[in-house]
């Protein structure tokens, strides 16, 4: 097994900047994780690769412990990805440790991602361990990884219904024993922006040695909060986010790569944060999830759903045709859309027929246009969109559906 030190390239967190938020993409851990969601070597590969077009600063390749063929994936990953951090998942365990490193070898960054249960309820019903025990654990497990990685990241599961005293306990002797990143999960997705506001800056304010590491928000999506709570952890100081393509994940998911991305970008001065994403790739990469799992996108997904520069109301389409700022609030292009479409529906109006008749060649004045206009909602009355074949057709005299 090689140790760190026999690595090409050296693990460094000097690159972090208190401007610059890294993104980790979870999906081809926590997110394949998820029924419905696997994913076979080849698609993880295929995945990756995408993952690291897209800019991701780390991607958990998965958790090489679990099966035989998510080692082959990791392992397979750790060799194909050049400028991305590859992670690996483990439990504080010997075993699961040895494979991760093993798994990892052939990156040219590793990282090898320990979690623990801190809470309560996790304690006492999941580890049967007390809180001298999760803090030996702990300790004895980043220290056994920190040899046999570039970096280690240390997870304090279940952080958000943790005790913050016992927290700043595990996290500081985490930072003593050489874990470089510090995720407080949210992981059964409880908590809500305030909270989790309340728990960074107390962590930052009193885990020892919190100047020399990156705080991380993971959370999950079981309240509808995952985005919001994500960025508002950014805004107490996490400058790293966990987050998934699509928003996949365990349950409801976890926050969606693609939502956390725009809102730092489009709301830049309310941030005052950037990523290193290549946001024009984030419709492509989406896509390609969707295809790889068989799982469609919803419609109304914000960022890369079908309907998300999409306009059917005939005011919204007026407004549109005279600026767009009226009802868009990025460009489709920038995530990598080619354009919006204006949807001819019974909700269209004049103005987006006109418009469209005119790209598709047709120059009715305004009788004619009154007559398209009238057998086009009798038409679209029956809840259908048109398109450009049906409109022709209308603008020829004829009825499409005959
Ligand atoms: O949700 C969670 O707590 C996790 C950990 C393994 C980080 O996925
Ligand atoms: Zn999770």
């Amino acid at each position: 097994m090689k140790t760190r030190d026999q690595h090409n390239a050296p693990a460094s967190d000097d690159d972090v900047v208190a401007g610059r938020v890294r993104i980790f993409d979870t999906s081809l851990r926590d997110g394949e994780q998820a029924p419905g969601f696997s994913m076979d070597r080849r698609a993880k590969l295929r995945m990756a690769q995408q993952l690291e077009a897209l800019g991701v600063d780390v991607l958990e390749a998965g958790f090489p412990q679990a099966s035989p063929d998510d080692f082959a994936a990791v392992a397979q990953i750790a060799g194909a990805l050049q400028a991305t951090t590859v992670c690996a998942l483990a439990r504080c365990q010997d075993g699961d440790i040895d494979s991760a490193a093993r798994a990892l070898e052939a990156a040219r960054h590793s990282r090898i991602h320990l979690f623990l249960s801190t809470s309560p309820l996790h304690r006492e019903h999941k580890l049967g361990m007390s809180k001298a025990q999760v803090l030996d654990t702990a300790v004895h497990a980043i220290e056994r990884a920190r040899g046999l990685c570039h970096e280690v990241e240390f997870s304090a599961e279940d952080a958000l219904r943790t005790e913050p005293d016992f927290l700043v306990e595990v996290f500081s002797a985490a930072v003593a024993a050489g874990a470089s990143t510090l995720n407080a999960p949210d992981t059964v997705g409880y908590t809500t922006p305030t909270e989790i506001v309340e728990l960074f800056e107390y962590l930052r304010r009193h885990v020892v040695g919190a100047e020399r590491v990156v705080f991380s928000s993971h959370c999950h999506d079981d309240l509808g909060m995952a985005v919001a709570n994500s960025l508002a952890a950014v805004g107490a100081g996490a400058r790293q986010v966990e987050c998934t393509i699509n928003g996949i994940g365990e349950r409801a998911g976890n926050a969606a790569l693609e939502e956390v991305v725009m809102a730092l970008k489009v709301r830049a001065p309310h941030f005052g944060v950037d990523t290193r994403i290549d946001t024009r790739q984030l419709y492509p990469t989406s896509r390609l999830l969707a295809e790889l799992t068989g799982q469609a996108v919803p419609r109304n997904k914000a960022i890369v759903g079908a309907n998300a520069f999409a306009h059917e109301s005939g005011i919204h389409q007026h407004g549109m045709l005279k600026h767009r700022g009226t009802y868009e609030i990025m460009r489709p292009q920038d995530v990598g859309i080619a354009e919006t479409s204006l949807v001819m529906g019974k909700h269209s109006g004049r103005a987006a027929l006109r418009q469209r008749l005119q790209a598709l060649g047709h120059r009715p004045d305004d009788a004619a246009l009154d007559e398209i206009f009238g057998r086009f909602k009798a038409l679209a009355d029956h809840g259908r969109e048109l398109h450009d074949e049906d409109l022709d057709a209308l603008a020829l005299g004829h009825d499409p559906h005959a």
